[in-house]
């Protein structure tokens, strides 16, 4: 059995890294914080604080997980959130229903985003998907337009892949 290992914090990148740089940087955090650890709830409020902590210009960051066919609020950093999100609704329920990332450049331009917190201009929401379920979203706000691009959406899908093994999926979407 694997033990778990204290993890130093890993601050983010100076100003004027590039965002390969900090993803890369990120990435390499989130595989170490979660490494030998099974229990879900600490594994993703970890990955939603060092998300927050390390991609920037972010008001909020953090999970929300399929449980009874809704979105329910689950680890995150950021302002209190909206805890119950239908399939189809928002942002959220977009990634859900069409399994596919959001990249929202202009939230006041989506039909049906719901504000959270009124100072969120841009938003990226990824599935994360287990034998063809969604379980959860990952998402991220940002007080930016357009804060969000085809490489964040790259690297955060490869980090929601890289957790997805390591979250126990069927714990975390129980509705009890
Ligand atoms: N804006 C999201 C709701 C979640 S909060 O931003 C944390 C949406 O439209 O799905």
């Amino acid at each position: 059995m694997l033990t778990h290992h204290e993890v130093d914090y890993v601050p983010p990148l100076a100003e004027g890294a590039s965002k390969n740089d900090r993803y890369i940087e990120l990435r390499r955090y989130v595989l170490a914080l979660v490494a030998g650890e099974t229990d879900w709830l600490a594994n993703l409020a970890n990955v939603a604080g060092a998300v927050f902590e390390h991609v920037p210009g972010l008001n909020w960051a953090g999970f929300y997980l399929m449980k009874g066919g809704e979105l329910v609020l689950g680890p995150f950093q950021g302002r209190p959130a909206c805890v119950r999100i239908a399939v189809g609704r928002g942002v959220c329920g977009a990634a859900v229903a069409e399994r596919r990332t959001q990249v929202v450049p202009d939230v006041t331009a989506f039909p049906g985003h719901i504000a959270c917190d009124a100072r969120s201009r841009s938003e990226i929401v990824v599935p994360i998907v287990v034998d063809g379920q969604v379980v959860g979203v990952l998402d991220l706000d940002s007080a930016r337009v357009a804060n969000f691009d085809i490489e964040d959406r790259r690297a955060l899908e490869t980090i929601v892949k890289d957790i997805t093994p390591v979250v126990d999926w069927r714990a975390a979407t129980r509705g009890d």
